[in-house]
């Protein structure tokens, strides 16, 4: 049986994969310091170990325990607004917390890696649909993070011979087997939105409505969890093949702030009261992906592009995680 590490399975991305992985009958064991998510948010049916991934000792033991086939890296801090407020803190556990776990993987002789990287690494496009040759600016300390680590690993796969797949995911949103997007504490469109609908928040605020886009709110490119989850068992199955793998996760197409609120409105049937506020700094106007390359390298198809689908997953499962 294949084995793999995943750090961060606790999370809602992180764990996704891991319930995919675990039904295709992969050996799992979830690595996780537990900081964002709660114990019972580990999946069931997978190992766990209870440990920081810049405990070096315990990494590089539980590596050199497992001889997993390969390394899903989510573990990370993920809000490009509190990167701009606490930088240091994205550096560290972004970052340097990284690096601890690839000399780990050095040290234990683990060499195939697959990375959650962001489209916060593009910062303002100069061309939309962003292929993944366009420029790197990053516009957050959250995307410079991530940055830092994909050119971490170029180095590491052409000096120690590492295999590793780069995913830069878009938009996330929607639930899988149960398992919906939820943060503490939450700053993310959709659930804010969603809790907005059911009524535990008076309002949703639109962060900047003077943006160069046609109705002047940000426009994002969202896609399926359960889209995403399947690309990364594509990456980790073509690694071999492969060898080196960077795409960009995401569904070709932007809504903005208003359309992703109309899209609720429609969905929910809630009236969704709305304020338009500053915007956030650090915002990019737009991050449209192109998929290109992920067709292309993992035969990888979107199954549930359409952002009303997407929504009404989410609030599916916003309902039953948060509904009275
Ligand atoms: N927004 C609002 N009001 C809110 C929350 C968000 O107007 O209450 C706006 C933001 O300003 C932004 C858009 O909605 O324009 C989406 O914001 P999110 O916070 O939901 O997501 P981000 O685009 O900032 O970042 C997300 C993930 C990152 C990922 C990135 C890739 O958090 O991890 O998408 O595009 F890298």
């Amino acid at each position: 049986m294949k084995r793999v590490l995943v750090t961060g399975g606790a999370g809602y991305i992180g764990g996704t994969v891991s319930i995919l992985l675990r039904d295709a009958g992969y050996s799992v064991t979830v690595l996780d310091n537990l900081t964002h998510a709660r114990r019972e948010a580990v999946p069931a049916g997978v190992n766990f170990i209870e440990a920081d991934i810049a405990d070096r000792p315990m990494v590089e033991a539980a590596l050199r325990e497992l001889r997993p086939d390969g390394v899903l890296h989510f573990a990370a801090l993920i809000e490009a607004g509190e990167s701009m407020v606490k930088p240091e803190i994205y550096f560290r556990n972004n970052t340097a917390s990284t690096l601890s776990l690839l000399e780990a993987m050095l040290a234990a002789d683990v060499k195939n890696l697959v990375f959650s990287s962001t489209a916060a690494v593009y910062g303002e496009p100069d061309v939309t649909p962003i292929p993944e040759t366009a420029k790197l600016q990053p516009t957050n300390a959250y995307g410079e993070s991530k940055l830092l680590v994909e050119q971490m690993l170029a180095w590491f796969q052409r000096v120690h011979g590492f295999k590793t797949a780069t995913l830069r995911y878009f938009n996330v949103a929607g639930a899988l087997d149960g398992r919906g997007e939820q943060h503490e504490p939450e700053t993310h469109l959709i659930p804010i939105i969603l809790d907005t609908a059911l009524g535990k928040r008076k309002s949703i605020a639109i962060y900047g409505d003077d943006y160069d886009t046609p109705d002047g709110t940000c426009i994002r490119d969202y896609i399926h969890v359960a889209d995403l989850a399947n690309a990364h068992i594509r990456a980790l199955e073509r690694l071999h093949e492969h060898g080196r793998i960077l795409v960009n996760l995401g569904n070709g197409k932007g809504f903005s702030v208003k359309a992703v609120i109309e899209a609720a409105r429609r969905v929910t049937g809630a009236v969704i009261p709305a304020e338009v506020k500053p915007r956030r700094p650090g915002d990019p106007a737009r991050l449209v992906a192109s998929s290109e390359q992920a067709r292309e390298l993992l035969g990888w198809e979107p199954e549930h592009a359409d952002l009303d689908e997407i929504v009404a997953s989410a609030w599916k499962w916003h309902q039953q995680r948060f509904g009275a």
